[in-house]
């Protein structure tokens, strides 16, 4: 049985390293499956300040985040529509992002995301 697939191995999934820096400047070291959200891997991971309330439609801004100056430009850009719900937040700058529509892959091994300070801020 030659070509017979094995299924156990066949199915792993490459993980993504990610570090968020919550609010108080502690960091939280996720791993995640490549084509997750960063929403979904800092929600999967109770990582504080994070909430994806909307469940990532694009409607809610509790997954704004800030990526680290080196990494923004590994990320591909921002639609219209992420753009425009960002321009709804407060608290925001040229890193702001909103996690629920940046996905992971392994070019973001490593990825530093700072999370900012509070819900009212965002
Ligand atoms: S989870 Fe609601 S906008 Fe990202």
């Amino acid at each position: 049985m030659g070509s017979t697939a094995n299924f156990a191995t066949d199915i792993v999934a490459t993980m993504v390293k990610i570090r968020f820096v919550d609010e108080k400047g502690g960091t939280h070291d996720v791993s995640a499956p490549e084509g997750t959200s960063l929403m979904r891997a800092a929600c999967d991971h109770m990582v504080p300040g994070i909430i994806g309330e909307c469940g990532g439609f694009l409607s809610c801004g509790t997954c704004h985040v800030k990526i680290d100056t080196g990494w923004r430009d590994k990320i591909p850009p921002a639609g219209d529509d992420e753009l425009a719900m960002i321009d709804c937040l407060t608290g925001t700058s040229g890193e702001s992002r909103l996690a629920c529509q940046v996905a992971l892959d392994s070019s973001l091994d490593g990825l530093l995301v700072f999370v900012p300070s509070t819900l009212e801020d965002r």
